[in-house]
């Protein structure tokens, strides 16, 4: 499970990582009493599980009370990568010298934990990695010898994090790596660890994922963070009708069934798009074995209520549930979506009775629905449709 930052600052002050005071919200108004207890010019910010929130406008500082709530109420309802901001933390704001990296993960490849730190963190972080990648260093932890104080002295320095703030760096190392093992986290990650004028270092952002397999031992933890599904939150409601569906930031809604065929579905839109002026998958969504009308209905609904998506690809390979079904779940889906499906559909279907699907669809004759009969050729054709209606 995700947590949100200030999820995650909790987790850190618990166990000793240095954060500033804050409080979160869900009125702009509220944000006027917060700032007033902090009493110092706050940084208002919004509470999604996505990183990036700073260039989407979604980290604001506010230098008064009145302020804050201004900023708050522009930051409600901001929509940052398909995540809708419903709560915002409005936390004290630090002078900034200078801005590291750090994190623990689990490294799945190696079978082993990582840390990765860098003296440049702050929100190019990800461009460091690609660009300059010998800037981050990355030092694997032993599982079972776990990171003692000469292991974090080791990434400090690989770090080339300054001599001066060495030994706090390395306190708050040890203290990251107690939240990542006793809440049994996959991912403690701080960007920015920041460096004040005054030579103080604290977290001014935070990103925990917790082991789902762990669960059943925190479950006070995973209670009180349990996502509180948001109503116009696309993976909040796909979740909430139980579908398997991912966010992505392309053009091209996918459908498929089995996870394997989707992987497979955004990959070969991908690589169309890339003759398409570059458009990409919008999202990842497995429909599962059973395809029914309801499901595929559902499915529809939640990708084309996705402002990005321009044309959608439905990929489905008839196994138990044959391709006739589906075919009729398409049909009756579009009759559920009525006026409210608007964007140009892209059907491939084989397998299981292929003929007559393709024949229901042909019949059906709905204006949105294109049939092609290869993958690559229903990737091509709904990557084209997607760059035309740009
Ligand atoms: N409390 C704060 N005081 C001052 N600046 C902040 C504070 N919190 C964040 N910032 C600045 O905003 C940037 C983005 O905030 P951050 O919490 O890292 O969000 P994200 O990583 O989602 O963009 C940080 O790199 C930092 O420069
Ligand atoms: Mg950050």
């Amino acid at each position: 499970m995700d947590l949100m930052e200030y999820q995650a600052k909790e987790l850190f002050a618990l166990h000793g990582v240095p954060v500033l005071p804050g409080e979160t919200v869900e009125v702009a108004e509220a944000a006027r009493g917060v700032a007033e207890r902090i009493g110092k010019p706050v940084v208002v910010k919004a509470q999604v599980k996505t990183g990036g929130r700073g260039k989407a406008g979604g980290v604001q500082l506010a230098d008064t009370p009145d302020e804050a709530v201004a900023k708050a109420e522009h930051i409600l309802g901001l929509d940052i990568k398909g995540h809708v901001v419903h709560k915002v933390l409005v936390t004290e704001a630090s002078d900034i010298d200078v801005e590291y990296y750090v994190s623990f993960l689990l490294d799945r490849s190696n079978r082993s934990y990582l840390a990765m730190a860098s003296a440049e963190g702050g929100m190019e972080i990800e461009q460091l990695a690609v660009q300059r990648p010998e800037a981050l260093a990355r030092i694997a932890v032993d599982p079972l010898a776990g990171c003692d104080e000469a292991k974090a002295r080791e990434i400090v320095e690989a770090a080339r994090i300054p001599a001066d703030v060495a030994d706090e760096v390395t306190r708050i190392l040890l203290a990251m790596w107690q939240v990542f093992v006793q809440e049994e986290a996959t991912l403690v990650e701080i960007n920015p660890l920041c460096r004040t004028p005054d030579g103080r270092i604290v977290a001014l952002d935070g990103k925990v994922t917790l082991d789902d397999n762990a669960e059943f031992r925190h479950r006070d933890v995973f209670a009180s963070y349990a996502d509180v599904v948001a109503a116009d939150d696309l993976e909040g409601r796909a979740k909430a009708k139980g579908l398997n569906y991912v966010k992505l930031d392309g053009q091209v809604g996918i459908i498929g069934n089995g996870a394997g065929l989707v992987m497979s579905t955004l990959d070969v839109v991908a690589y169309a798009g890339e003759g398409h002026g570059g458009v990409k998958p919008a999202n990842f969504l497995d429909i599962g074995g059973g395809a029914s009308a309801q499901v595929m209905a559902d499915g529809l609904e939640i990708i084309l209520s996705d402002p990005d998506v321009r044309s959608v690809f439905v990929n489905v390979f008839g196994g138990i549930t044959a391709c006739d079904a589906v075919a009729n779940g398409i049909v009756q889906a579009l009759r559920m979506l009525g006026e409210t499906a608007t964007k140009p559909l892209v059907v491939r279907l084989d397998g299981n009775n292929v003929e007559e699907g393709r024949r229901i669809l042909a019949e059906a004759d709905h204006p949105l629905v294109t049939i092609v009969d290869t993958m690559d050729g229903a990737a091509a054709k709904a990557a084209e449709l997607a760059a035309g209606a740009a």
